[in-house]
Parts: structure tokens; C-alpha cells; sequence
């Protein structure tokens, strides 16, 4: 065996040569891999006692693309399109042996490669999509050619990782080899290519495929206008759908060229750079400085939760989906029954759409037991409570929980605001009480904020922040403040909404603009959604809030066919007369002339107000880092991922703006606002929201 360089070694058996490529953690295609490529296919060409060439990965995986962290970087050495031409154009067969994951650049290495073969558990994909980009190494032009329109616009709109088994079915792998044995199975593959003197098959030569495509522009219309909704406010979804229609319209050098214009374009875009930020900012979430890797972690084989509300059987639903029982605690059986027919139901229609099966259903119901009795939960490693949001009723259910539980077991509650501290301290282990605030519905969001208390352990906060990961969450540390992070952001937009009604916008008007900006919906008909009378009732309302009266009105909501919006049967919205003259009516009680706001000031007064709480957060240390604060606006909230959450946009408008346009509307910001003094510091100095850690 003889080094290509640090991460690359050729070696010759017989007449194959084998270059294998070991680049942890993911073989990324760095300077170091690239040049190793490049010079093992030179090497491999040059001896003539060489007829085929295998080109295999170390470690846990095939290369998983280009390496994301040199991007805007100056490049160094050979360029991933000179590897490709060397391989490509090799006089000798090419073989990518591919297990883990062939991901974007990385598969589209193996695309200039003549042959693939993958042990069954590999995967294929192009997922630059998901960083805002498209596959800028030809993969635009190859794999259409291969797997044909449809199918390449499904892989590069989505960036799936396709199983080796499908791939083998559409082509892209042309022989699946036994797990375990990949070096052999190549190898072997590679003699049987050279005894049959098989041709070199060039993948950019295929185009029977684009042929068949060619002069059916409805194949594309179709696809844009089915998926509408799901690209809507991304670039990169289109970009790559143009370079599939290049593709089959335009020879493969002139593709490679619109390929090349729209991806440098995506490249040097706010939206890709706020896309490779978020994916940074997901593998960072998970680290807490003062909470080392190796805490010692409770092992959680059995969960308790209390309330078998909205909430309570969402959760249950995630710990039955990994195959952890679950025993449910209700004061009442009627409630009980109730929350575990939700449950059931909601299994149900998910098997209805096929992405469960009829008997997985029975198996995740059998891991639910319910009960009436706190005593049931003493043996349990983990209790979640979701009672009402009310802290006497927490504290008492925290005392019995105290006096009831086994000693090492993570006491956690749900509560969306509460003091943990406060709860915590009706127990006499305020080490084992810790927040694990889940987003509605509890079993889709993937958002879970833990909230750690003054005193929770280190070794609860870590086995809070790793059962996330395991019942497939993405977990943000936050300290104890009302509304922890993503609640307290929240309600300086509500703040800011409510305050431009009085002024003169209508409830439309300021959910136009944020759901233009990109957000699912703005804050009323969110607020429609989720029910005006959260927190209200008939016998405490003195008619005080639009909300209020709407209320009183029973204007609850969608549920009541009507809120601040008007809904027809099919609950699609109107603006509603009643609510408009209403809050005309509050609006002239508060002595105001109603102007007009413009979009840009509706859309600064929600945001910038945010960005500004969002500081105060992170001076306040209530959570670890900006991109911890962007984790939780994208995964709990619907911020657009390409805005990169609002820590990251405050960055790209600059702060010495936010903080000016912050003065300038000081005045009509109302009595709670305060201006970040970290804020200001970081505009003055010309640093940025992100660099914060
Ligand atoms: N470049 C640089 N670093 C990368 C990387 C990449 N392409 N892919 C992963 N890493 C790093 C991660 O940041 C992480 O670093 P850390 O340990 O310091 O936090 C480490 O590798 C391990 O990654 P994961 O924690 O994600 O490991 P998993 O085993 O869970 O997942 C994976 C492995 C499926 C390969 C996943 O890392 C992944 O999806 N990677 C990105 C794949 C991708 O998007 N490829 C396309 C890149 S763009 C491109 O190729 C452009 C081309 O068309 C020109
Ligand atoms: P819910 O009213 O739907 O359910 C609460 C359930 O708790 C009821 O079924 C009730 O019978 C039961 N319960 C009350 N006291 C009990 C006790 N002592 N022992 C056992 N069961 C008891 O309420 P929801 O919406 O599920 O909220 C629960 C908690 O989750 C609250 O703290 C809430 O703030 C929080 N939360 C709610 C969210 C939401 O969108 N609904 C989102 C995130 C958190």
C-alpha cells in the first residue's frame, strides 16, 4: 500500500487498484481528498499493469459531499471538476464502492465514475437543496440522465437519501454487494468488468432519457405547481428544477455551463449562507460548555407522564414510537379514556396514509398503560407533567411526585412559562427537576426547549437533552425567564401586533406581511388556530381586550367559526367586519387617528422587537448562543430556515439598522420595551449577533 497523502492510499491487487480514502468524519471532500483522487486515478492510469479502479472510503461513510466548512474560501489544489475529468476520462474502468451515504459532491463523484456498486445499507442523495444550493459538480446534469425527470426532480427538490436497494432499482447503483464486504465485492466486480471487456460507461454519453423528456415542458409545470407550497420562499428548489429542465434541453457542456451561473448565484445568496448557518447551528445545539460529553447519563427505560391532555398524549406518542412503555396519569378515568382514543386516532389516520402499520399501532397502544394513581409512577426513570398550566397545581403534583418516585429518577414538567426554580422547590431534589417544554402537536413539532433550573444537575440536563435526540427532537438549553427562549421572543411580537391594531393595521394586514416574510402564518391567525380563550374565561372578562370581546362574542377561534377572521365550512379565512369595526372602536377609545402603516414598518415593528429580546437573552445567558435562539425560531415557530432564524437576519440587515430603526420607533414600542444594551455594543462595534458565543 503506498500514501497518496495524509488521507489517501493506492494500493495494486492484480490488476485492480484501490484507492481508498480516509478523511474523517465524513470523507468530505476537502483539498487533501480531492488531490488524493486526483493523483490516485493518475497513478492507476499510468501503470499499465492496472485494468480497473475501485474507489473506496474508510470510516463510517462514502464521501458525504463537499466540505461545507471551506466554502467561501479560497480554493486549494486541484478542483473537485478536475478529479471528476480524471476520472471520467480514465481509459480503465472506474468503480465507486459506496457505503454510509454518497451525498452531493460525493455522489457526484460516483456519477463520473463508470460503475457504482453499494452494500445494501448505503445511501444516495443530492441534498444541497437543504443548504440552500444544487449539486454543483455536474450532479445536475448526470443524475437526470441515469434515473430519468422525475425521479431526479424528487431527489434534488427533496435531497433524500435514497436506500442502495431503490438506487439499484433506478440504475444508479449498478450491483448491490453483500454488507460487510464491500472491498472484496468491488474488487470483484471490477475483474468481472475487465473479463467481459466492458465498455467504459460515461454517464454525461446517456440520453435516451432527456430525449424522452425533451419538448414536455408540462413535466415541469406540473411538478412546480404541486409542490408550491412546500418551496414556497426558497430559491433552490427552482434553481435545481432549471437545471434538470437544462439538462434535457440543452447539450451536457452547455448544461454544465447554466449549472455552474445558478450555482455560484445560490453560493453567493443570503440564502444558502443562512442555510449552511442552520446546519452548523443544528450539530451546535447539542453541546453545552459546562456539560461535558461524558456525563454520566440515567438510563430512561420507563416514563411516567401526568395529564392526558393536548399535550400529555402527544408526548406519550414519542416515547411508544422508540419503543418506550409509558404509563399515563389522569385524575379521572373519562380523561384518561379520552386522551388515549386522541392517541389511538391519531396512530390510526397515520396508518391510513400508510406511514404505519395497522399492527405497529397495536404495539405502540400496548406500551401505554394508563392510570389514576401517582403511586403507578414510582418505579419510572423519567416523569413528564402536563397539568394545567397553573403553579399550585404543578407544586402539589411535584410534592407527591417527591414523595413517590424512586430516588435518581429526572422529574420534568412541560410548563410553557412557569418558574422551574419554583416548582423545583416543592420537592426536596430540586437537582432531579428540570423543564422539558414540548411544542403543539407534541408529537410532530420538532422543537423541545430543556430548561434547566438554577440547581438541576448536570446529569439531568444531559439525559433530558439526549432523550430529545433519541425520540428524534432537536433539543435548545435554556436558563429559567418567563417564557424561556422561544416564548418570551414571541410575546415581543404579540406586544408589537396588538399595538399596531390600535394604530390603524388591521389583523390581515400584519399577518400578510409576516407570512410573506415566510412564516406558516401571521400571529392572528395563529391565534385563531390555537383558540382566543387559551387563559380566558367568561366569568374574569370585563370586555377589557379586542381579544377579550371577541370572546365574549364567542368569537373563540376557528373552532367557533370565527376569531379575528371569518371562516367559511372549509374554515378558509376572511377578514372579518365585525372584528374590523370592533378594533376601530378600541382604537378611537385610545384617542387614536388610524394611519397607514406601511409593510416595511409592520414587518420591523414584529421583527426587530424580537431580534432585540433575542439579544437580551443571550446578555442575560438564558440560552448558550445566538444559533441556539435561530434553532428554536425555526424548529417551534415555522421562521423561514432560509432567513437562518431571527439572530442570523439581524446579522444580514445589519445591526447598526436594527438598532437605529429600534430608536427611531422607541416611542410607540410601549413601556416594556428596553433596548439591548449587548445590541447596541455589538452594532457600535461593527460585530455581529452570531459571533456571540
Ligand atoms: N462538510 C464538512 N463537515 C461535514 C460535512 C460536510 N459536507 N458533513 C458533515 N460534516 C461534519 C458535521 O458538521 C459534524 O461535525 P462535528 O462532529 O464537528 O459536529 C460531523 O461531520 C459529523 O456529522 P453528523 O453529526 O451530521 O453525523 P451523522 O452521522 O449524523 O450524519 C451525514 C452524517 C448524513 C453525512 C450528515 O453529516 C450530512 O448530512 N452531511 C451533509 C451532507 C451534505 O449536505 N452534502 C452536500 C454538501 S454540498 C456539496 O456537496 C456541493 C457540491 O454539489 C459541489
Ligand atoms: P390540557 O388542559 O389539554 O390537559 C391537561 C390535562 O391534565 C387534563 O386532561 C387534566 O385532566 C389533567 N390534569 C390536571 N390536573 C391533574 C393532576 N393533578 N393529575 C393528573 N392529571 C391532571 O392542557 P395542555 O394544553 O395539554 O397543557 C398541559 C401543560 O402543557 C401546561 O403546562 C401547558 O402550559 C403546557 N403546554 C401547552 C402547550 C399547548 O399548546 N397546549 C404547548 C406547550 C406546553
Amino acid at each position: 500500500m503506498a500514501a497518496l497523502n495524509a488521507v489517501a492510499d493506492l494500493t495494486v491487487e492484480g490488476d485492480v487498484a484501490i484507492i481508498t480514502l480516509n478523511s474523517p468524519p465524513v470523507n468530505a471532500l476537502s483539498s487533501p481528498v480531492r488531490e488524493g483522487i486526483h493523483s490516485g486515478i493518475a497513478k492507476a492510469i499510468a501503470d499499465s499493469a492496472v485494468k480497473a479502479i475501485v474507489l473506496i472510503c474508510e470510516g463510517r461513510t462514502f464521501i458525504a459531499g463537499a466540505d461545507i466548512t471551506e466554502f467561501g474560501k479560497p480554493p486549494k489544489g486541484p478542483s473537485l471538476a478536475e478529479a471528476q475529468k480524471m476520472i471520467e476520462d480514465a481509459p480503465k474502468p472506474v468503480i465507486a464502492a459506496i457505503h454510509g451515504t454518497a451525498l452531493g459532491g460525493g455522489l457526484e463523484v460516483a456519477l463520473t465514475c463508470h460503475y457504482r456498486v453499494a452494500v445494501p445499507s448505503a445511501k444516495c442523495g443530492l441534498p444541497e437543496v437543504n443548504l440552500g444550493l444544487l449539486p454543483g459538480a455536474g450532479g445536475t446534469q448526470r443524475l437526470p440522465r441515469i434515473v430519468g425527470v422525475e425521479k431526479a426532480l424528487e431527489m434534488m427538490t427533496s435531497g433524500q437519501h435514497v436506500p442502495a436497494k431503490q438506487c439499484h432499482e433506478m440504475g444508479l447503483v449498478d450491483e448491490l454487494v453483500a454488507e460487510g464486504e464491500l472491498r472484496a465485492g468491488a474488487i470483484a466486480f471490477a475483474k468481472k468488468l475487465v473479463a467481459e471487456n466492458r465498455p467504459l460507461k460515461k454517464v454525461r454519453d446517456l440520453n435516451d432519457k432527456m430525449i424522452a423528456a425533451r419538448g414536455k415542458p408540462e413535466i415541469f409545470a406540473e411538478f412546480r405547481k404541486a409542490n408550491a407550497r412546500k418551496f414556497r420562499g426558497f430559491l433552490a428548489p427552482e434553481y435545481n428544477i432549471r437545471c434538470i429542465e437544462a439538462a434535457v434541453n440543452q447539450p451536457f457542456d452547455e448544461g454544465m455551463k447554466t449549472e455552474r451561473t445558478l450555482f455560484m448565484e445560490l453560493m453567493q445568496g443570503t440564502q444558502s449562507a443562512a442555510q449552511r448557518y442552520v446546519f452548523f447551528a443544528e450539530r451546535q445545539v447539542w453541546k453545552i460548555p459546562d456539560v461535558p460529553e461524558d456525563t454520566p447519563l440515567i438510563p430512561v427505560r420507563k416514563v411516567g407522564i401526568i395529564g392526558a391532555g393536548t399535550m400529555g398524549g402527544g408526548i406519550a406518542m414519542n416515547f411508544a414510537n422508540v419503543g418506550i412503555p409509558v404509563t399515563l396519569v389522569e385524575t379521572k378515568q373519562e380523561a384518561l379514556d379520552r386522551g388515549l382514543s386522541v392517541v389511538r386516532k391519531n396512530y390510526e389516520n397515520t396508518a391510513k396514509r400508510g406511514r404505519l402499520k395497522m399492527e405497529d399501532v397495536d404495539k405502540r397502544m400496548a406500551l401505554l398503560t394508563g392510570s389514576l394513581d401517582l403511586n403507578a409512577l414510582a418505579d419510572c426513570d423519567m416523569i413528564i407533567e402536563a397539568v394545567f398550566e397553573n403553579m399550585e397545581i404543578k407544586k402539589e403534583v411535584f410534592a407527591k411526585l417527591d414523595k413517590i418516585v424512586k430516588q435518581g429518577a429526572v422529574l420534568a414538567t412541560n410548563t410553557s412559562a412557569l418558574n422551574v426554580n419554583e416548582i423545583a422547590s416543592a420537592t426536596t431534589r430540586p437537582e432531579a427537576v428540570i423543564g422539558m417544554h414540548f411544542f403543539s402537536p407534541a408529537n410532530v413539532m420538532r422543537l423541545l426547549e430543556v430548561v434547566r433550573g438554577d440547581k438541576t444537575s448536570k446529569s439531568v440536563i444531559a439525559t433530558s437533552m439526549q432523550i430529545g435526540k433519541k425520540i428524534g427532537k432537536i433539543a435548545a438549553l435554556s436558563g429559567v425567564c418567563p417564557g424561556f427562549i422561544g416564548n418570551r421572543i414571541l410575546r415581543a411580537r404579540t406586544l408589537q401586533a396588538q399595538a399596531m391594531l390600535l394604530e390603524g393595521a388591521m389583523p390581515w394586514d400584519i399577518d400578510k406581511v409576516l407570512y410573506d416574510f415566510g412564516l406558516p402564518m401571521g400571529p392572528f391567525a395563529m391565534s385563531d388556530l390555537a383558540g382566543l380563550d387559551i387563559g380566558w374565561s367568561k366569568e374574569t372578562s370585563k370586555s377589557a381586550t379586542i381579544r377579550e370581546v371577541l370572546c365574549e362574542m364567542d368569537r373563540r377561534g376557528q373552532k367557533t367559526g370565527g376569531g379575528y377572521y371569518d371562516y367559511d365550512e372549509q374554515r378558509n379565512a376572511r377578514p372579518s367586519p365585525v372584528t374590523e369595526k370592533i378594533i376601530r372602536e378600541f382604537a378611537a377609545k385610545a384617542g387614536n387617528a388610524p394611519r397607514t402603516i406601511t409593510e416595511q414598518e409592520i414587518l420591523e415593528r414584529c421583527v426587530y422587537p424580537m431580534i432585540n429580546e433575542g439579544a437580551r437573552i443571550l446578555e442575560e445567558k438564558i440560552a448558550i448562543r445566538a444559533s441556539d435562539v435561530d434553532i428554536v425560531w425555526i424548529n417551534g415557530y415555522g421562521w423561514p430556515v432560509y432567513r437562518g432564524g431571527p439572530m442570523f437576519y439581524a446579522d444580514i440587515v445589519g445591526l447598526p439598522t436594527v438598532v437605529a430603526k429600534l430608536k427611531e420607533y422607541a416611542p410607540k414600542l410601549g413601556p416594556e420595551f428596553v433596548l439591548s444594551p449587548l445590541l447596541e455594543k455589538l452594532a457600535a462595534e461593527g460585530k455581529r449577533l452570531s459571533d456571540v458565543k
